[in-house]
């Protein structure tokens, strides 16, 4: 297939560094990086994420980054998912410096640029809530997901939650109840009540025999079974809620059928679907949203990351006539839809949609061929290669039979080698063995191929 876009690779590239990546030091961290970490430790939480990578961001543009020492390097990660289109994008700064002069900070009392953008999500999302939802703004995805909970509730006058093993939704109160990874929850809790787990179809570890039916089957008609029956204590379910493609899970991406289980078990149990999509979202898998992939329509549905991008901007879509039983007023939030944000999120989102340079279905092609150029490299210890668009995950294994998880020494060693010649990896999974390649969409695919190279030799060396 080809890509039926206007913009060219060298005009592509010229919205990243050149010559990248390209190191300064022997090693990094380099003698300034390596200061500017010291001072890092002594007065800022390592609770944050990344709390032991030995990387500091100086400075960005496109998908290429520089730490303090000039060392160049190409980022797979897009700041976790959330440069869609580059960092500094010329028609983002643009749009911030036009802004800037403009408005800013308007509290919670609406402003134009956020009617704006309330409007163009209301255009952009999937079918169900396209020209029919009201948006509800935050800063972060965790926000959104508390949120989204809180509203469902209200909604429906109900109070447990389902979500699925492996979910990463956040990490307060409502949103670190629906994430399951122990790194993230030990000695936190006890979190929000309510909250019933059910499996995942993550087809590569999935508990129960596929021989007969898909995982995507099985664990459909199992959430259809926890919520349509009377001895399973889930009596009382206002909301299922779902990654489409799991994120921090691992970056599975099940067939459609899971999410067509799901949506017919919750209409039968009078339950609302929330998609959450602030990691898949914004065009990443080939499509604006993961959830599109399946034709099902959500009742509210989570943004975050990439909407944002170089400025916070999350948020919650619900549809028009949920959102007629939240009562006006009851969740302030002062730094809501700031108008800086919401200028650069209306720029993220031109960019994104934009017919001449057709980004989100770069995202697609692109994303098929590193699959079967990662597959084509046949290296054993990949255990499996999957994903949609540009979230593609590289299972590592110690051997294809046992798929034992490759131990989290050798997947360090991979992201350190891989770093230390100026790739930017951030890995992901239940056991911290799944490689993630979600670089910016504009990523030029010289720089897409060179590093997935690389990444590939290192991973023959290991
Ligand atoms: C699916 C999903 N939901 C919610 C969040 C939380 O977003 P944030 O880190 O902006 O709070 C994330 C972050 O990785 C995510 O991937």
């Amino acid at each position: 297939m080809k890509l039926n876009a206007m913009i060219t690779e060298a005009e592509l590239e010229k919205l990243s560094w050149p010559d990248a990546p390209q190191m300064k030091t022997q090693a990094v961290p380099g003698p300034l990086a390596r200061q500017a970490l010291e001072r890092s430790a002594r007065r800022e939480s390592l609770a944050r994420g990344g709390g032991g990578f030995p990387m500091v961001f100086d400075q960005g543009y496109g998908v290429t980054v520089k730490d303090p020492d000039g060392n160049l390097y190409i980022d797979l990660s897009a700041g976790v998912g959330v440069n869609s289109v580059g960092r500094c994008h010329p028609a983002v700064v643009q749009a911030i410096q036009a802004q800037s002069h403009h408005l800013m900070h308007a509290s919670d009392i609406t402003n134009s640029k956020r009617i704006e953008l309330a409007a163009k999500i209301a255009e952009i999302m999937p079918e169900g809530l396209r020209d029919n939802c009201v948006t509800y703004f935050t800063q972060s995805g965790s926000d959104a997901v508390e949120a989204a909970v809180k509203f469902a509730k209200r909604v429906t006058g109900r109070q447990q939650i389902l979500a699925f093993h492996g979910a990463y939704h956040g990490i307060w109160n409502a949103s670190n109840a629906l994430t399951t990874g122990n790194q993230y929850r030990s000695g936190y809790g006890p979190f929000m009540g309510g909250v019933i787990h059910a499996p995942y179809p993550y087809a590569y570890r999935f508990p129960f025999d596929t021989s007969a039916r898909s995982a995507e089957q099985i664990a459909g008609e199992y959430v259809d079974y926890l919520l349509n029956s009377r001895y399973t204590g889930a009596d009382d379910v206002g909301a299922v809620i779902v990654e489409p493609v799991q994120g921090e899970g691992g970056y599975v991406a099940p067939g459609p059928e899971f999410l067509r289980l799901l949506r017919k078990a919750c209409d039968r149990a009078g339950a609302l679907l929330i998609a959450d999509e602030v990691q898949a979202g914004a065009g990443r898998t080939g499509k604006m949203w993961s959830i599109e992939h399946s034709g099902v329509k959500p009742d509210l549905l989570t943004f975050g990351k990439g909407m944002g991008g170089d400025l916070p901007m999350a948020g919650v879509a619900m549809r028009a006539d949920l959102a007629k039983h939240i009562p006006p007023g009851s969740q302030p939030g002062t730094f809501a839809a700031n108008a800086l944000s919401a200028a650069v999120c209306l720029a993220n989102i031109e960019l994104l949609t934009d017919p001449k340079l057709a980004l989100i279905e770069r995202a697609h092609l692109l994303g098929l061929e590193t699959l079967e150029r990662v597959r084509a490299a046949d290296c054993p210890l990949i255990g499996e290669a999957r994903g949609r668009g540009l979230m593609i995950g590289i299972e590592l294994v110690e051997d294809r039979e046992s798929k034992a998880p490759l131990a989290p020494e050798k997947v360090g060693q991979v992201v350190m080698d891989s770093l230390q010649i100026g790739i930017i990896m951030v890995p992901c999974g239940r056991n911290g063995n799944v490689l993630r390649l979600m670089p910016s969409l504009t990523i030029p695919r010289r720089y897409l191929f060179g590093a997935l190279d690389r990444v590939l030799t290192i991973l023959a060396e290991v």
